[in-house]
């Protein structure tokens, strides 16, 4: 789908050309004035007139006569400033240039790489490879497998012009892009899938499928029989009102030359949440499809991580169950016992993701996790904090956090860091009955979900992410339609890029 070529030559004219504008940008790049005189002359009129537009993902056709015969179908796409610009800036920009290009004829596209780059801002043949391929297959992404009439698949094939030929930097650009594209794909498509297919066992499923994808990924899964032997209580409970048993599955990608030491990403795999016996209102449950939108993150990254092979043992725990109501379901009041022997009083049996991952966080320090990243949608507190524009989290570990952050704002995902203090632990403590109490108020949310969790990781480096906001989306955004986004899959996938050094422990 990608080649990479060192010159435009205007011979190509059954293709489209999109060329980045800079706000910094003085005249017409001059890869363009390979093009007829008449051509060069009607564009730098055009340019003059300020008909081309620089402004951040601001989208300008054009078609111009190029030798008196061809028509040359241009593209020009705004960047801005190269001091304000971020990677997820530059993303959006890709974004609405490659939706750009779909509503055009022309299924051949070639891009102007160097006309992207800004060395000097951090932008680099590599980076813009990168978020060209991520968002050719992210951008055009449709959600229409149940569709019995579907829109028409083209095949588009890029051609990358860069002035100074195809080198390593350009490949890997390509290489991480797609892998980032399809990771992110896959755990939109999860999401999408309703509930009565995506059970469970179907979500067990498609782990198992991964891993036969990838030679140093491997699967398990442990069914409810394992799951009683293993007396994970607090999965088993929220379980109990539903026919679909719980799966607890396990995904290992080995990247170092023995097993060990692993950086485990525990997923929310709640393929459908009703709230159970403190039922959530009917505008509340209808996009609870979505509350494995955690795990479609987890099984997004390892798709990418599987097809960029870095050198790290990554593992990933998924603690999968619908929660729903019948005559065993659990009850408010009801007290549980987890994985790891502490106890839990249900104060909200809504309040289901947090017993789940207790002992999927639990699990994932018995199977010998190294350091933890658990990501959920918890809390309807987090949509309320920080909307549909950012993952809320939390963390442990100042060293770890550091590294995270930098991880995110690499993948161009926004996170927000929020605050722990010995008081909020108390209130995830506040029960006369048990040692946890799963729901002690509206007050501080996101970080007693968070910080319940907490309890299970007795001190190992972790992070905690909320995308109860931004797993699943009402709006369409420059690199996707409405619904699942694939929220932290760039994220984690190059979270588990960053080498061992970068850790600082
Ligand atoms: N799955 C929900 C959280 C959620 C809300 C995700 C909105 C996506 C969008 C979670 O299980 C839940 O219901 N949490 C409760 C916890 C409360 C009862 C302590 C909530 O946030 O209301
Ligand atoms: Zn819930
Ligand atoms: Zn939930």
């Amino acid at each position: 789908m990608f080649a990479v070529e060192k010159k435009w030559t205007k011979k190509s004219t059954d293709q489209v050309l999109v060329i980045g504008v800079r706000e910094e940008d003085d005249e017409l790049p001059e890869e363009l004035e390979k093009g007829s005189k008449s051509m060069v002359a009607a564009l730098n009129k055009q340019w003059t007139d300020g008909a081309i537009k620089s402004k951040e993902a601001e989208v300008t056709n054009m078609t111009v006569l190029d030798d008196g015969e061809h028509l040359q179908q241009l593209i020009f796409v705004g960047l801005g400033s190269d001091g304000d610009r971020t990677f997820a800036d530059l993303k959006d920009a890709f974004g609405a240039a490659v939706k750009a290009v779909h509503d055009q004829k022309a299924v051949k596209v070639g891009v102007l790489l160097d006309t992207f780059c800004a060395q000097e801002a951090g932008f680099d043949e590599e980076v813009v490879t990168q978020a060209w391929s991520d968002a050719a297959l992210t951008a055009p992404y449709r959600f229409d497998i149940y569709k019995t009439k579907k829109e028409e698949q083209r095949n588009f094939t890029y051609t990358i012009y860069i002035q100074s030929g195809e080198s390593e930097a350009v490949r890997t650009g390509i290489h991480q892009g797609r892998a980032f594209g399809q990771g992110v794909n896959l755990a939109r498509t999860l999401v999408n899938i309703p509930a009565n297919d995506l059970t469970p066992a179907a979500l067990a499923e498609e782990a198992e499928a991964l891993a036969n994808r990838h030679e140093k990924v491997s699967a398990e899964i442990l069914d409810i029989n394992e799951l009683r032997s293993l007396g994970m209580h607090a999965l088993l409970a929220v379980n109990r009102g539903s026919d679909q048993p719980a799966q607890m599955i396990i995904l290992r990608y080995q990247g170092e030359e023995t097993w060990g030491n692993p950086l485990a990403f525990v997923g929310k795999g709640i393929t459908f949440d009703s709230g159970g016996y403190s039922i959530k209102p009917g505008h509340g449950m209808k996009t609870m499809k979505s509350d494995m939108g955690g795990a479609g993150a987890v099984l997004g990254a390892f798709e990418a991580i599987g097809q960029m092979q870095p050198q790290k043992n990554v593992m990933a725990v998924i603690p999968a169950t619908e929660n729903l109501i019948n005559g065993s379901a659990m009850k408010p009041g009801d007290v549980l016992q987890t994985f790891d022997g502490q106890t839990i009083e249900v104060n909200n049996t809504d309040a289901e993701g947090r017993l789940i991952l207790a002992d999927g966080v639990a699990y994932a320090r018995h199977l010998g996790a190294g350091k933890i990243v658990d990501i959920s949608t918890l809390t309807g507190a987090c949509v309320v904090a920080l909307g549909d524009v950012m993952t809320g989290a939390l963390s442990n570990d100042d060293a770890l956090y550091e590294v995270f952050e930098k991880s995110a704002e690499e993948a161009g995902e926004h996170v927000w860091r929020f605050p722990t203090h010995p008081r909020y632990e108390e209130m995830v403590r506040s029960s006369d009955v048990a040692d946890l109490n799963n729901a002690p108020g509206r007050e501080a949310g996101t970080i007693t979900a968070g910080l319940f969790i907490g309890s299970f990781i007795h001190g190992l480096p972790w992070i905690h992410l909320d995308v109860a906001g931004t797993a699943y989306l009402e709006r369409e955004t420059p690199l996707g339609p409405k619904g699942g986004t694939g929220v932290m899959v760039r994220t984690l996938a190059t979270l588990a890029q960053q080498g061992e050094d970068n850790y600082g422990d």
